[in-house]
Parts: C-alpha cells; sequence; structure tokens
C-alpha cells in the first residue's frame, strides 16, 4: 500500500460547480513526483497520469503496451507530489476488457495509487462498465473523440467527429455516459462546434484536448508544453517554454492562459 495524500484535493462537485460559474478547469499531464508538485504548486487543477507515458516516458509507438503496473507506479509517484489537483489515472488498453477486469483495475488505482477518478476510452459501449464503477464509487472520466488506444481501428490519429453521422454518435455516447454516471468527459482532437455542443448539453465538466476553447477545461502533455517531447509537438498544443525563464512560469502561463480563454487559440483547434 503507498502513503499517498488526498485529503485537501479538489473535489468532482467543485469541478461542477467551476463548469455552473464559467470558470476554466486547467489540467496537465504528470508522471512523478517532482513535476506533479510543480504543478500543483502552480495552479494545476488536474492532473493525469496518461497512458501517454508509453510515449513520453517509455518511447514507446503507441499507448498499447503500457501496462498495469506502469500506470500504478507511476500514480503513485504523482499521487504523493499532489496536495490540491485532482489525480485521475488513465486506464491503460486492455485493463478494461471486461467488466470484472476493469472493476479489479479501477480498484487498484482507488487503493494503491491514491487516484481520485479513473479515465477511460470508449463511447456508449462503456455504459455498463460507468454505471458500475458509479455504484461502487469509483468516478469516471470518459474519453471520447480521438482514443489513442483504438488508433489501429481507426486508421490513424485524426480528428473525429467532422462527418454528421459519427457528430451525432459522439453526442449519443455523451449523453449516455452522463446518464451511466460518469463525472467527466474528456474530448481529443474534435471540431471546436461539436465540442461546444457537447460541453453545453452536457452537466458534468468537459475538457479539451484539440477540441476548442469552449469546453469547460483544457488538458495537454506535460512534456509538450515544455518543448521536450520525442517527436513533432502536436498542432493542438503550445510550447510555454518559449517565452518562460523557467518550468514553473511556462506551467504558470499555461494555467493562466486556460483560466483566460486564451489557449487555446485558433491555430490549436480543428473546424
Ligand atoms: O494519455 C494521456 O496523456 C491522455 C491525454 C492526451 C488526455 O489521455
Amino acid at each position: 500500500m503507498s502513503t499517498h495524500k488526498a485529503s485537501g484535493r479538489i473535489t468532482i462537485r467543485q469541478l461542477k460547480e467551476m463548469k455552473q460559474q464559467g470558470e476554466k478547469i486547467a489540467c496537465l499531464t504528470a508522471y512523478d513526483v517532482s513535476f506533479a508538485q510543480l504543478l500543483d504548486q502552480q495552479g494545476v487543477d488536474v492532473v493525469l497520469v496518461g497512458d501517454s507515458l508509453g510515449m513520453v516516458i517509455q518511447g514507446l509507438e503507441t499507448t498499447l503496451p503500457v501496462t498495469m503496473d506502469d500506470m500504478v507506479y507511476h500514480g503513485q509517484a504523482v499521487s504523493r507530489g499532489l496536495s490540491r489537483a485532482l489525480l485521475i489515472v488513465d486506464m491503460p488498453f486492455m485493463s478494461d476488457a471486461s467488466v470484472e477486469q476493469a472493476v479489479a483495475n479501477a480498484g487498484r488505482f482507488m487503493k494503491q495509487a491514491g487516484a481520485n477518478m479513473v479515465k477511460l476510452e470508449g463511447g456508449a459501449d462503456q455504459r455498463e462498465l460507468v454505471s458500475t464503477l458509479t455504484r461502487l464509487g469509483i468516478p469516471v472520466c470518459a474519453h471520447l473523440g480521438l482514443q489513442p488506444q483504438r488508433v489501429h481501428k481507426l486508421g490513424g490519429y485524426r480528428v473525429q467527429g467532422r462527418e454528421d453521422a459519427v457528430a451525432e454518435k459522439m453526442l449519443e455516447d455523451a449523453r449516455v455516459l452522463e446518464q451511466a454516471g460518469a463525472d467527466m468527459l474528456l474530448l481529443e482532437c474534435v471540431p471546436a462546434a461539436l465540442a461546444k455542443q457537447i460541453t453545453q448539453q452536457a452537466q458534468i465538466p468537459v475538457i479539451g484536448i484539440g477540441a476548442g476553447v469552449d469546453c469547460d477545461g483544457q488538458i495537454l502533455v506535460l512534456y509538450d508544453i515544455l518543448g521536450i517531447s520525442a517527436g513533432k509537438i502536436p498542432r493542438f498544443s503550445k510550447n510555454y517554454m518559449q517565452q518562460a525563464g523557467d518550468i514553473a512560469e511556462a506551467v504558470k502561463h499555461y494555467v493562466d492562459d486556460v483560466k483566460h480563454s486564451r489557449f487555446p487559440a485558433d491555430e490549436h483547434s480543428f473546424q
């Protein structure tokens, strides 16, 4: 069992109030205690231990090989650095292949890694799992739009929801998952107008990455905003180190930009 802090963290209830009051939610990924502490101190509201660690920590080509043990290890480290930010841990590929497996794995994140919420990819087909986790007291963030764990099925990393049928399905997925008990939605690489519609329809906070400025909050991969990710930084991200003296200043600048709707600009969004 890990030692972790959770008492003073932002709650789901507070995030919902922020949505109602129009206060933007600033989120970033982190994978270790030092960055977690720095993000917490710079006012990041939500920290995600994303399975993007497969790429930015492990040097893999996709998130698919990331394991439960990897996620628990990094979750524990990040949890030890957080006093204020809510902690979400990503369910890795195949960890939710059945409801039984997913319940055991999500429970492990809550018990061993100090998670306040788990994130899982998938649409309305995840309804039963989301309602089971909700019944057990495990908060869920449902990840819609581009789902990197389905990269082979999707045929590449591409914007999702440009066609009417796909957009309608995403609106319906969002509705169904909220009804099933999801406490947060995350939209990745979704046209800004569709993301706005989903955000207006939802009572729960909607966080965007490449989904336009009208979401309730924004998330980016930490190493992209620090300009140190291997490979090209995605179009929807921004290198905040270019105008900062140090990492803390870069993170603070990102948080301020999200809070004042200065990020994302049109150049970071999709039509
Ligand atoms: O794994 C991750 O870091 C994510 C973000 C891209 C939202 O899911």
